[in-house]
């Protein structure tokens, strides 16, 4: 493995729903992961998190299995609907959770690295109107604040959206995500009030004394087929526009650029947005967090062997992207994980580069490559080990992308893998596994795959080296 600076943060992620279960204790209710995992054909197999990796009473454990591994920090998310359950009074016996893992972290000599926001909604706000709603912005201040004042004493750094493009354009105009409507306006409402609601807490949380507050976003190079071409260089300027841009943009420059103005237009962004948010939310992020897992080939011309991701369900969904009549999903040729994602290390290296010269680098601000993983299939053998070599050879050339990041004079200050165990894999349910650790469902066992062996040796390395 290639060299890494000193300092640099080795750490892996997950996310409340997706681990904790325990979706009926303590207080909790509902989140709109909940209600839409009852919706027939949203999820495969109709699994839910009710259960899940029972992270909320396995805690204990998990954070021994993260030590033992070496890890740096713990990437992990906040469930409002535990904190303020109804959108009404805060929980403190929702709150008390999160105190435990923190002292276990800090205590384990690991960097508790929390997101506010990792997708579950309380479903009373999505009744009153969602993120498409710009109140939600300002209730999700309160959560934020509520967290901090619980919380703020043992932790500097903050994140308050994770992915805010599958928050938005996934969830409220392709509907292939929690609360699953499918409107384009929904979605361009959505994305804006994300970003709204990130600049206001980002105030309000270094008013309160937070030291860094920061956003992750879901980003990707997007190429044309036929780079020459006029419609599909059209077709990669739309889709970095509504996936990349949308969110860049406001963040660094304060601004929708004109182009993704004009194609949104029809969709109403200009009426979502109101005189001064785009100065609030310009600045306000102290780093970026970058998750990536594939690149983007878009054309004019429909592929001839198409892509192979399929939907994972039966229930009908629409484009994300509200302005991509026409535009077609290119194969690269590129070998895929399970989840039909291409393997692009070089993709990272690039999305990198570009950031720190367009964004992060003008801005001044360092970024941290906050996911990346990929869902292989992998079994527990009779000797009880996990041979994944695939998903530890994934894991190696990643670190070796960023580290050529890194040379080439990106900002890069850690590594996050996806995800520390196997779990809920939104609406693949449980079927495709990214952890580093299996997790069997019906007894909750975890056992450590090869790749998090590999993970381990590489920290270890890296840390002789440095
Ligand atoms: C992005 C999301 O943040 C995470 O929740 C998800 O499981 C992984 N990517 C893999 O799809």
């Amino acid at each position: 493995m290639r060299q890494l600076p000193p300092g640099f943060v080795f750490g892996a992620a997950t996310a409340a729903y997706q681990i904790e279960g325990a979706a009926l204790t303590d207080g909790r209710r509902d989140s709109i992961w909940d209600a839409f995992c009852r919706v027939p054909g949203a999820v495969v197999a109709g699994d839910n998190g009710l259960v899940a990796c029972d992270h909320y009473h396995r805690y204990p454990q998990d954070v021994a299995l993260m030590a033992s591994l070496g890890l740096d920090a713990y990437r992990f998310s906040i469930s409002w609907a535990r904190v303020v359950p109804d959108d009404a009074a805060v929980n403190p016996a929702g709150l008390a959770f999160y105190d435990r893992l923190v002292d276990a972290l800090l205590e384990a000599g690991i960097r508790p690295w929390p997101t506010l926001y990792h997708w579950d909604l309380p479903q009373a706000r999505e009744e009153l109107g969602g993120w498409p709603a710009r109140e939600t912005a300002e209730r999700f201040v309160e959560y934020a604040l509520a967290v901090h004042g619980a919380l703020g004493d043992r932790l500097d750094t903050w994140t308050t959206f994770n992915e805010p493009w599958c928050s938005s354009f996934l969830s409220y105009t392709a509907g292939a995500h929690a609360p699953g409507r499918m409107s384009p306006s929904d979605g361009v409402a959505a994305g804006h009030h994300l970003l709204l609601a990130h600049g206001l807490a980002a105030r309000e949380l270094k008013a309160a004394g937070a030291a860094q507050v920061g956003i992750t976003l879901n980003l990707a190079p997007v190429r044309a087929l036929r780079p020459a071409d006029p419609g599909d260089a059209d077709a990669a300027r739309r889709i970095d526009g509504q996936f990349n841009r949308f969110f860049l943009d406001p963040l660094f420059r304060g601004e929708y650029a004109d182009d993704l103005r004009t194609d949104l237009a029809p969709f109403g962004l200009d009426e979502v947005v109101l005189p001064g948010d785009l100065e609030l939310i310009r600045g306000s992020a102290d780093f970026l967090g970058v998750n990536y897992y594939h690149g983007e080939t878009v054309s004019v011309l429909p592929p001839e062997v198409p892509l192979s991701q399929e939907a994972p369900t039966t229930r009908a969904t629409r484009s994300p992207y509200p302005a991509a009549d026409g535009i077609h999903w290119h194969p690269t040729g590129a070998a895929t994980t399970a989840m039909g994602w291409e393997i692009e290390p070089a993709g990272l290296t690039e999305l990198l580069g570009r950031l720190q010269r367009e964004y992060a680098g003008p801005a001044g601000i360092p970024m941290y490559v906050t996911e990346n993983g990929a869902a292989f299939e992998d079994a527990v053998a009779d000797d009880g080990s996990v041979a994944d070599a695939e998903r530890a050879s994934f894991l190696v050339a990643h670190l070796d992308a960023v580290a050529d990041a890194i040379e080439a004079g990106a900002d890069v200050r850690g590594y996050f893998y996806w995800s520390l165990l196997d779990n809920f894999e939104w609406a693949w349910g449980y079927e495709k596994r990214f952890g580093l650790v299996r997790v069997d469902y019906a007894t909750q066992a975890r056992t450590l795959k090869d790749s998090a062996l590999a993970y381990r040796d590489a920290i270890a390395a890296a840390r002789r080296a440095g």
